[in-house]
């Protein structure tokens, strides 16, 4: 097949920069802004919203990041090879890939809610917030658009012989642009605000992602003693967290 100028632009050039930004730029952001390197988490501003929306968006994350290690990583025929027929993969992946988009985007939205509704959030929300929230709702939306429209009421796509063919190319530095120019619109947007979204990855709070201890996630929040609890000295407010605290008033979970 004939593969045009724009063709290996947006299929080959496109992606390899944004891997070289996403690439150096991790190494720029450690060097130059340690400190910074966080999720910046605002649950001392506000935490209602965020106590249903942080755990729900990254539930739905990682259900999607495993949906596409299995859709783009492994080839058709290993499944194949594995035993799982093309029918049983197809729908497994609809079902639970409707099921990971669904509950991702509602998480999403409500984190989104709150840094547009919440005044506090919306105050602390800089620059790099303001083009990672939209880049990423943008590419979670193309995906579920392109899964609704084309695997849960259209005819079936089969992605892993185009999408993965030209997504695994890129990494086995064998390009094949040719692979996914004939795919549908959606699938084709959906790849390229992702590669977008890896070029924005290390200015972003997304640099949490490399560094964050999985627990953090379910560990419960700090609590500190209420008013009401009894103090030490009668007659005296304290606020000092559970546990046994050191001069500093913390303790060592809190170090954690
Ligand atoms: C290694 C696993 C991860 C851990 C432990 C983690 C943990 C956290 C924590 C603690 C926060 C601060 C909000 C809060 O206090 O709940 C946060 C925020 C955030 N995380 Fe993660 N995260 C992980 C992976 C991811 C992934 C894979 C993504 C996206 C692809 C992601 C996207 C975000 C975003 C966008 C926020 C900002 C939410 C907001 O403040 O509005 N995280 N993460
Ligand atoms: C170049 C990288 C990527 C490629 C080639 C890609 C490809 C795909 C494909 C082929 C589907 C359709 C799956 C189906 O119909 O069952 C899909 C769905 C989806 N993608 Fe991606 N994707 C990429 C990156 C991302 C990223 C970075 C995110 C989010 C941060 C994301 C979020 C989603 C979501 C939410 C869905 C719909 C739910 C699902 O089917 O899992 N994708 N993607």
């Amino acid at each position: 097949m004939n593969v045009s100028g724009t063709d290996l632009l947006l299929w080959v050039a496109f992606p390899y920069i944004c891997l070289a930004v996403f690439a150096v730029g991790h190494v720029w952001r450690y060097r130059h802004d340690q400190f910074g390197w966080t999720s910046h988490t605002s649950q001392l501003l506000e935490h209602r919203w965020l106590r249903w929306g942080s755990p729900l968006f990254h539930l739905g994350a990682f259900m999607v990041i495993a949906g596409h290690v299995v859709g783009l990583a492994v080839p058709a025929s290993w499944t194949e090879g594995a035993g799982i027929s093309e029918h049983a993969y197809h729908t497994t992946a609809v079902w639970a890939g409707s099921v990971a988009g669904a509950v991702m985007v509602t998480g999403l939205g409500m984190l989104s809610a709150r840094r547009l509704l919440a005044r506090r959030i919306r105050l602390g929300t800089d620059r790099s917030d303001k083009l990672l929230f939209p880049l990423l709702s943008a590419t979670v939306l193309l995906g579920i658009a392109a899964t609704t429209a084309h695997n849960v009421f259209g005819d079936g796509y089969d992605y892993r012989s185009t999408v993965s063919v030209w997504f695994r190319g890129l990494f086995t530095l064998q390009p094949e642009p040719e692979a996914i120019t004939g795919a549908p619109l959606l699938f084709q947007l959906h790849a390229l605000t992702a590669c977008l979204l890896f070029a924005t990855w290390p200015f972003t709070r997304l640099v949490h992602v490399w560094s964050m201890p999985i627990g953090y996630l379910v560990r419960p929040y700090l609590v500190y003693r209420s008013r009401s609890t009894a103090s030490p000295r009668p007659g005296r407010r304290t606020l000092r967290p559970h546990g046994r605290a050191d001069a500093t008033g913390f303790t060592a979970s809190d170090r954690s």
